[in-house]
């Protein structure tokens, strides 16, 4: 079963086909209205429910479109209004789901349910955001790195702010794809240990710099992402936005880095918080492309997941 749970989890060349189909289906569709369909149509007669446990506008877009251009039909179902959200088992959920539905993505809150629904489920599996990770977004960041600036091993990617899912995924990715990785941020906000030491064995350069103007010299790329995550208790934002002001991504922090450098955030973003306007909106930004190819990555990653 072709589950799409995390990058760590999943094999290096089939993440390496993803991205390159990914850059094909871009640019088979060359400007084309958004509702016209694909060429190819391999989602055709497929069914894919979208859960949503968190609030989203990137993830249930671009995978509602995505599905739709390729054929297929989507239903996008709140966790709240399902039974899951009163009292039914994940593994229960999954085993109905599954006779109705090819694929499942969910968005949820701990791990744990994304294992169980995947561990229970008789169809393809995708993670669409946990507490813990966010693999669909790096493998749109990949993609859209590439599109600049050509292959990305053996970059020196730099995060600066909060150790938290997205950085994950990245530690995942630098250790599939073979890029150097710095984290910059106080260290009570450090990621996980094991992220690191995994993407360590995989034989890729990650470490820890608490002076974010040390880190991001000589980078290719420096990454953000909001202060306090969804799954954060509001309770704790004065807290870190304390901890993290030194690391905001501004143009004297993003002036230390490679000339040619390049600016992704996840989005949505607390503009002037992480990282100021004239950043997101300045000449090493390329924002919009990273949110559009969520979009095109995640087609590719739908594709591999049903073998079509
Ligand atoms: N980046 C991202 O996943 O955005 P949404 O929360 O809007 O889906
Ligand atoms: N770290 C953020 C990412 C949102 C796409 C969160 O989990 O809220």
């Amino acid at each position: 079963m072709n589950h799409f749970l995390d990058i760590n989890k999943t094999d290096p060349a089939a993440l390496r086909a993803m991205i390159d189909a990914g850059h094909a289906m871009k640019a088979a569709r060359n400007g084309r209205p958004k509702g016209l369909p694909d060429d190819d149509q391999p989602l055709a007669g497929r069914m894919v429910a979208l859960i949503f446990e968190k609030p989203s506008t990137r993830t249930r877009v671009s995978f509602d479109v995505g599905v739709r251009q390729m054929g297929g039909q989507t239903m996008v179902l709140s966790g709240a209004d399902m039974q899951l959200g009163h009292g039914e088992t994940i593994a229960d959920t999954a085993r109905v789901m599954s006779r109705y539905v090819d694929l499942i993505m969910i968005r949820t809150f701990e791990e744990a349910t994304l294992l169980e629904m995947a561990e229970h489920a008789t169809v393809p599996v995708i993670n669409g955001l946990t507490n813990r990770s966010h693999p669909c977004q790096i493998m749109a960041d990949i993609m859209t790195y590439e599109e600049h600036r050509g292959p990305i091993r053996g970059r020196k990617v730099v995060w600066s702010g909060d150790g938290n899912n997205v950085f994950a995924s990245f530690a995942h990715a630098s250790g599939q794809f073979g890029f150097d990785l710095t984290f910059t941020g106080p260290e009570p906000l450090d990621p996980e240990q094991i992220f690191l030491d995994e993407a360590h064995a995989k034989g890729a350069t990650v470490r820890i710099e608490r002076d974010p103007f040390r880190a991001v010299e000589g980078a290719d790329l420096v990454v953000t992402d909001t202060w306090v995550s969804m799954h954060d208790p509001q309770s704790a934002r004065e807290r870190r936005h304390n901890q993290l002001r030194p690391y905001q991504v501004n143009e004297t922090l993003m002036a230390r880095a490679k000339p040619d450098a390049l600016f992704m955030h996840c989005l949505p973003a607390h503009r002037d918080d992480e990282a100021t306007s004239a950043v997101m909106d300045g000449p090493h930004s390329v924002i919009w492309d990273e949110a559009e190819n969520r979009l095109h990555a995640q087609k590719a990653v739908v594709r591999w997941c049903l073998g079509v």
